[in-house]
């Protein structure tokens, strides 16, 4: 399969649709697949008229982890090497709302993908753990901090030190699925989603996510002045006018991203 072929790529209404194609090993992470995921973040990162990004895998799997018959082939230096930090910083910079869209298998490297999105949308038999342990290594691309800071500590520990696999119930319980839905409509409601976000002021929106993000790991003195000034800023976009006369006005609101 060609390095093109292992993500389909779809433009809808605004929303961007990422779907990994290595059905054969369950959307395996392997190197070719992470380039390209990463490639068409960029990508799609750059595009203005992209308001939104849908990040999916099949029914089987969303993605069953990193390759591991690539990862049993290689060194300490080989994998230094490869710079993985670099091709999850192009997902994780991505500044638009980024929905996983999750059915079947999201473990290891398939949870930390998931969990580099904004809102996780799961099908009621996906199942989610951090199983690395079980192979000798550990999680290295957030799987124990996104996690933690997502579910906590106790709970973090609990999948990371046993590698248990658990239920899509059991994630959404704990504070890690957004939404449990029929495996059925995962798609349909992701894009759903995905469609409102789009319709919304985006710099609003894009606000919205790098505040959450970047105030999470700050202290909440400084997170709190950074909310502060989004809003301030807010005050002198085209489209916070526009929203509110439209709201007084009882019409819809026409948003331009100014
Ligand atoms: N890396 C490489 N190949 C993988 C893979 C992975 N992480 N996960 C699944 N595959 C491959 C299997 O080797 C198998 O290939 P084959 O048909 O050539 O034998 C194919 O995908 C289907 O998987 P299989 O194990 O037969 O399906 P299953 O339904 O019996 O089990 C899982 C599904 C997800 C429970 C099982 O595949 C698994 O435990 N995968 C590894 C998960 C993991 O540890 N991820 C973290 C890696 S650090």
């Amino acid at each position: 399969m060609s390095e093109q072929d292992l993500v389909h790529l779809e433009k809808q209404d605004g929303v961007a649709v990422i779907r990994l194609n290595r059905p054969d090993v369950l959307n395996a992470l392997n190197m070719p697949l992470r380039r390209r995921v990463a490639e068409v973040f960029e990508s799609f990162s750059a595009q203005d008229d992209v308001r939104a990004v849908v990040l999916t895998g099949d029914e089987r799997a969303f993605a069953a982890g990193a390759d591991i018959a690539d990862m049993s082939k290689i060194g300490a230096i080989e994998m230094y090497l490869r710079y993985n930090e670099r091709i999850w910083g192009a997902i994780a910079g991505c500044p638009y709302p980024v929905i996983a869209a999750v059915n079947g298998y999201a473990l290891g490297g398939g949870m930390e993908l998931a969990m580099h999105a904004d809102i996780i949308v799961s099908g009621r038999s996906a199942k989610f753990g951090q199983p690395e342990v079980k192979v000798g290594i550990m999680p290295g691309a957030g799987g124990t901090q996104r996690l933690t800071r997502a579910v906590g500590k106790f709970n973090a520990m609990r999948l990371c030190l046993t590698g248990e696999i658990i239920s899509a119930e059991k994630a959404h319980a704990m504070g890690l699925v957004s939404d449990l839905v029929d495996d059925d409509k995962v798609f349909d409601h992701a894009m759903s989603l995905a469609k409102q976000i789009a319709s919304l002021p985006p710099i609003a929106v894009q606000q919205v996510k790098e505040v959450i993000l970047h105030g999470q790991d700050a202290s909440l003195g400084a997170a709190l002045a950074l909310e502060r000034k989004a809003l301030q800023i807010l005050f002198a976009s085209a489209d916070k006018h526009e929203g509110m006369a439209a709201f007084l006005e009882k019409r819809s609101p026409t948003y331009i991203g100014r």
